[in-house]
């Protein structure tokens, strides 16, 4: 009866994974594996040496920092869930959990976007107004940054999960994803989600397709004040410039495209979130540490103080 009147409630969510072949499962199996312990080793590396490094306590590596632990959280939201979903045939997702994993893939994903603009801010003073860099970017105005990044992040998250919470699911439970990602879940309510999904359209996608323009106009503005004032010595300004460039459209670029353009094809959609929950947090440490030689340095230095320590216990 409650079935045929659409009253019985959903507890579980069906995902169905990358594909139903068992090898391909073994196989993603173990480059899920494989990448999130590189994105857990590789981040943690940076916040350590970072905090470790007398050298490194600038604003701009104290951002990098934070945005490591933001990418640490970030990717420990849905991955290991991920990981040993693999390994089952029935991969199921409690709705509580369901919930618990959109909430903190948007708040650490939001927290790490505001992130983002703070280090291109960051940036934009120590090129434009070098003089009052010092000044303007005091301790306070780090500190403002990141609890601000934390804030729009909870914010961001809860305004739309407020609504996706008290969401009717009472007969379709089948997700084709590996995740709870917000527009595939909303669509399976038994209820006119027509204003959710513009207000998820509009906050997440269009959001970040503005924040993504702006960013990347500033840093254009950055790329020509460097060019125009500075002829030698500016190779280390542009190359982290250029770092940061590739981290902004690497994860701005599939947010966009998954929220922005609602219409894409699944199977877009799905590779664009694999992309988004592994990749994306693995390139933020290779990109900040092959193209930075003072992190380069940071991290022989901490790793050879290490195995002196290990070998003189
Ligand atoms: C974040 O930045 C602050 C500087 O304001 C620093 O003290 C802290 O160690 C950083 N957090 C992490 C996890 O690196």
């Amino acid at each position: 009866m409650g079935i045929l009147n659409g009253n019985a409630s959903v507890s579980e969510f069906i995902l169905l994974g990358i594909s139903s072949s068992q090898e391909i499962q073994v196989l993603f199996f173990v480059i899920f594996f494989l990448v999130y312990v590189a994105i857990i080793v590789g981040n943690l590396l940076i916040v350590i040496s970072v905090i470790f490094n007398n050298h490194l306590h600038s604003p701009m590596y104290f951002l990098l920092a934070n945005l490591s632990f933001f990418d640490l959280c970030l990717s420990s939201a849905a991955t290991p869930k991920v990981i040993s979903d693999f390994l089952r045939k029935r991969k199921t997702i409690s709705l509580g959990g369901c919930m618990l994993q959109m909430f903190f893939m948007h708040f650490f994903g939001g927290g790490e976007m505001s992130l983002l603009i703070a280090m291109a801010i960051d940036r934009y003073i120590a090129i434009c107004k070098p003089l009052h860099y010092r000044t303007i970017m005091s301790r306070r105005m780090l500190v403002a940054f990141l609890v601000l990044s934390w804030a729009i992040g909870l914010i961001h998250s809860t305004s739309q999960m407020v609504y996706t919470i008290g969401l009717p699911f009472c007969g379709p439970n089948v997700v084709d994803s590996i995740f709870c990602d917000l527009p595939l879940i909303i669509k399976l309510a038994c209820t006119e989600t027509y204003i959710l999904e513009v207000l998820v359209i509009a906050e997440s996608g269009l959001l970040s397709l503005v924040c993504f323009i702006l960013l990347l106009i500033s840093y254009i503005i950055m790329l020509v004040t460097i060019w125009q004032h500075f002829s030698s010595a500016s190779s280390k300004a542009v190359s982290t410039l250029s770092a940061h460039i590739t981290v902004v459209t690497l994860f701005f670029g599939p947010a966009i495209f998954i929220y922005a353009f609602p219409f894409n094809s699944y199977s877009v959609d799905k590779f664009l979130s694999v992309f988004y929950s592994i990749i994306t947090p693995l390139l933020n440490p290779i990109i900040y540490t092959l193209r930075n030689q003072e992190m380069k340095m940071a991290i022989k230095r901490l790793s050879s103080q290490s195995i002196a320590s290990w070998m003189a216990t």
